[in-house]
């Protein structure tokens, strides 16, 4: 039969990095040491009271279907962690659990894109955001964001670039590739922005509880150390408003990536639909991945998390004053997630011809800009602080020889 995929698997591009990746595994098959600041996830092993309480799950056979937005018990408990953490009112009926924030990403646009619709992404963002809206059938428009803006849109943006075919606005704060913030006035504005504009306003939270204290500079040195638990987490974007989608995940700060499961906020007027939606295409979420989750909100597990997080924070801490005395330039301010988005083009014209050479010649590897839009991709490079400290230290002085510094 003759090959004839669906015409939007045009529009679907690979994650380059794989590329990458690839070669790296290639290198490490041949007894090279990589060290791998390309990897989005953290390093860290699941917290043991989850793992516990998946392990005792299957062995009570909580293994069968759940109601298809999730475990009325996770779902209060999420509720209840807003209340605790952001001290807002999120009701449990408005919460859907999802197979990662990537199954919230899907839900959410097929219950909102149309075909033809425009939708606004920051450039650079996550790449997936495209191409999830793309098979709903829906067509990414790009906002170019750099440092004026903190590589946030700004409602002025927004305003700009709104047409009658727009449907909404995404958001991630904190961003993905820069790990940037959006503080709560920013967000309200856009939200403010889209209800004029009657589109819907989407806010990624994947990263929230990775966040950092912030530095007034462009990078953080650990002269600018606050204690971790005197911080105020960034502000949610539930407290902005009950019509805005919230999307969450158990990935990056609960340290659950493989288990895939998330979390939505979701509009009262929507859950029926994306109810209806869940369903069909999913029935459920995986049951002892939430039977699991129900214990990351215990005490001693967000002690064990709170403790990753000032080691997340000691890496960037390490990793940004290392690079730039390198002359990587740190850009858009890291308070948050665990990467940091350098403009490389004091060193190199390209820089996905600069991650090959430095995967080839030193054995260090990073995402190239190229993944993460159009937006001068050349001239920009992400590393992943995912790796313990004694390694960013040995990639560094690799980097300083390679760029004889
Ligand atoms: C900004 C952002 N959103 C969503 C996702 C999807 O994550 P998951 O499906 O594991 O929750 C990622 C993964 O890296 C991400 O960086």
């Amino acid at each position: 039969m003759t090959y004839r995929p669906a015409h939007r698997l045009a529009d679907i591009e690979p994650f380059h990095v794989v590329e990458l990746l690839t070669r790296a595994r290639q290198l490490e098959a041949e007894g090279r040491d990589i060290i791998h600041m390309e990897v989005g996830e953290p390093d860290f092993p699941t917290p043991e009271p989850i793992a516990e309480a998946a392990i005792a799950a299957i062995r009570d056979h909580k293994t069968l279907y759940t109601q298809a937005l999730g475990l009325p018990e996770l779902r209060a408990a999420i509720s209840a962690f807003y209340g605790q953490r952001y001290g807002v009112t999120v009701p449990a009926s408005r919460i859907a659990i999802t197979n990662g924030a990537s199954g919230a990403l899907n839900l959410a646009f097929a219950a909102l894109a149309n075909p033809g619709d425009e939708w606004l992404l920051a450039d650079p963002g996550y790449p997936c955001n495209r191409h999830i809206l793309r098979t709903y059938e829906g067509l990414p428009r790009s906002i170019p964001v750099g440092p004026d803006s903190n590589f946030q849109p700004t409602p002025e943006q927004v305003s700009a670039e709104w047409n009658e075919r727009t449907a909404g606005l995404l958001v991630a704060s904190p961003a993905n590739p820069t790990g940037t913030l959006l503080t709560l006035d920013e967000i309200a504005a856009l939200a403010n922005e889209c209800r004029a504009k009657d589109g819907h306003f989407l806010v990624d939270e994947i990263y929230h509880g990775l966040t950092y204290a912030p530095s007034p500079k462009g990078t953080c040195s650990a002269a600018q150390e606050v204690p971790l638990g005197d911080e105020v987490d960034a502000p949610t974007a539930c407290a902005a408003g009950d019509d805005i989608w919230v999307i969450n995940s158990f990935s990056k700060y609960f340290q659950m990536t493989g288990w895939r499961l998330g979390w939505m906020v979701i509009p009262e007027p929507y859950v029926r639909d994306v109810e209806k939606l869940a369903q069909n295409l999913t029935l459920c979420p995986s049951t002892p991945a939430q039977y699991a989750a129900l214990a990351a909100f215990a005490p001693a597990t967000i002690e064990i998390l709170e403790a990753r997080r000032g080691e997340f924070r000691r890496r960037r801490d390490f990793l940004a004053p290392a690079l730039e005395a390198i002359g990587f330039r740190v850009t858009a301010r890291p308070e948050g997630a665990f990467y940091l988005y350098c403009d490389c083009s004091a060193l190199a014209a390209d820089s996905f011809v600069l991650a090959r050479d430095l995967l080839e010649k030193t054995g260090v590897a990073a995402t190239p800009g190229l993944d993460f839009g159009s937006n001068e991709p050349e001239k920009h490079i992400r590393f992943a602080y995912t790796t313990e400290i004694p390694r960013l230290a040995e990639a560094v002085s690799r980097l300083s020889a390679y760029f004889g510094r």
